[in-house]
């Protein structure tokens, strides 16, 4: 698409976006050379390049786009707010029907007594503002010394400083980060669990670790444990059954608060509003949220609380010293209210149950293709994982950038996936049907056999 440029000739979006955009996650030397794919409109479950090609959007924007893309009542709901009231400060005592709306909606879905949300800019905000309030409720209650949070490997809670130290490690290779008081534990990844241990083992080895680090630190400086559950950036790592509800007892027992990250897998992802405790049985301290709760139309998130630290946090003497200038904004509340609605008019949860073990068995069906090592995830957050060696679960080197490679694949055969490495990730929209599913899973087979070829061509060894 050309666009003005007030010194010069039109110029395309392309070109633009290669001179003034830093791209988040990139390796900014191979966007200098690399092509751009302008995404021009949406609708439904689809995407349109500026060349006029139509994908199906197989991530969902970015594990967002729950409802699907451009539904019109979405843009009246948001039209009305902005016409209503664009943005009023939700500080001191000021407030407006469409964020208090929302919060007692959110209240009403959450588990447990989770009442109270502090409404947060993003994801990655929603985790900052809950370690900071573990923080906080520790002081309030006299146990200063609990400072220590235990994250794990191959979790992803966000990108600001604090939150990109809470993610594995590597999102933060040539960066700095906080090492202080922040621990890292062992994904609970079934597939590359070491080779000797049954699932049960793996489980238990997993929290005898967990409590090893709890014994290392001393229990009485630990604050919290964050955890998705299913770690999504990380490579959709589904939990051996009965981790999270053992891991959240160890924390009760321990007196250390339990955050659970469900900036993903909340609204409807897995086919519950929330996924702690209707899928995993677990009832969280704190649930952090964000992306499917405005189905990405307009950025929002939230940290919700249990009336147990509420209580402790508003005694005398306290002062909640955290919020942003669009906590809540009126016209994002208003776009999750619809989003909610939504959801629940057209019953996308149940849906959800309904056709996520048909994605789950055409994906597993890839399993026999070459290059496939695993094929994961529960309901509509999947992935693909791809090993050079099927027996060794050895990986190809990272410049066979073999996640990119499929992905180019599927773009030109009309899908879009997320490619993370040696993975393709999947997250559509909530609305994909059956004949979508068929689709999806055809593509990727055909992408992967393209790719397959290609690397024999190359000689770059297929075993
Ligand atoms: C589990 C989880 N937490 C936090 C974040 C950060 O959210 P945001 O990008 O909205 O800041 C993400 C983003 O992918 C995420 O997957």
């Amino acid at each position: 698409m050309a666009i003005a440029n007030i010194t010069e000739e039109p110029i395309l979006t392309s070109e633009v976006d290669r001179r003034h955009i830093l791209h988040p996650f990139t390796d900014l030397s191979v966007m200098e050379k690399a092509e751009r794919t302008v995404i021009v409109g949406a609708r439904g479950n689809y995407v349109f390049g500026e060349d006029g090609r139509k994908f199906l959007d197989g991530l969902g924007g970015m594990w967002c786009v729950n409802i699907g893309h451009g539904r019109n009542e979405m843009a009246d709901a948001i039209a009305d707010q902005v016409r209503r009231l664009d943005y009023y400060s939700p500080f001191d005592d000021l407030t407006t029907p469409a964020m208090a709306t929302l919060a007692a909606a959110l209240a009403r879905h959450a588990p447990g007594s989770l009442n109270r949300v502090l409404f947060t800019t993003g994801g990655s905000t929603a985790a900052d503002s809950a370690v900071r309030i573990a923080h906080h409720y520790f002081e309030r209650i006299g146990q200063p010394s609990r400072r220590h949070i235990i994250t794990r490997d191959r979790s992803y809670h966000g990108s600001t400083y604090l939150t990109a130290s809470l993610s594995d490690r590597s999102y933060c290779e040539g960066w700095s980060r906080e090492s202080g008081f922040i621990h890292h534990i062992s994904a609970p990844g079934l597939y590359r669990r070491p080779d000797n241990m049954s699932e049960s083992e793996f489980t238990d080895y997993l929290i005898e670790e967990f409590e090893s680090k709890l014994a290392e630190l001393g229990v009485e400086n630990v604050a919290a444990f964050i955890a998705e559950p299913i770690q999504g950036s990380g490579g959709v790592i589904v939990p051996p059954s009965g981790y999270l509800r053992r891991m959240r007892e160890v924390c009760r027992a321990a007196g250390i608060l339990y955050i659970s990250d469900e900036v993903v897998t909340a609204f409807g992802r897995l086919g519950h509003i929330f996924a702690s405790q209707a899928e995993f049985g677990i009832v969280p301290d704190m649930i952090t949220t964000a992306k499917g709760l405005t189905s990405g139309y307009i950025p929002l998130g939230g940290v919700i609380v249990s009336d147990e630290i509420y209580e402790r946090m508003c005694s005398p003497g306290s002062y909640f010293n955290t919020g942003f200038t669009y906590s809540g904004h009126a016209v994002a509340c208003a776009a999750a209210l619809k989003n909610l609605e939504i959801i629940e008019r057209e019953r996308l949860c149940e849906h959800v149950r309904a056709i996520g073990p048909l994605f789950e068995k055409k994906l597993g069906e890839l399993r026999d293709l070459p290059l496939v090592g695993d094929v994961r995830g529960h309901r509509l957050m999947m992935c693909v994982e791809y090993v050079a060696d099927k027996t060794r679960k050895e990986l190809f080197a990272d410049e066979t950038r073999i996640g990119k490679r499929i992905w180019r694949h599927c773009q030109k055969r009309g899908l879009l996936v997320r490619p993370l490495a040696h993975l393709n990730v999947l997250s559509p929209p909530l609305t994909l049907d059956a004949q979508e599913i068929e689709f999806v899973g055809d593509v990727l087979r055909a992408a992967i056999l393209d790719t397959a070829d290609e690397l024999v061509r190359e000689g770059i060894k297929v075993a």
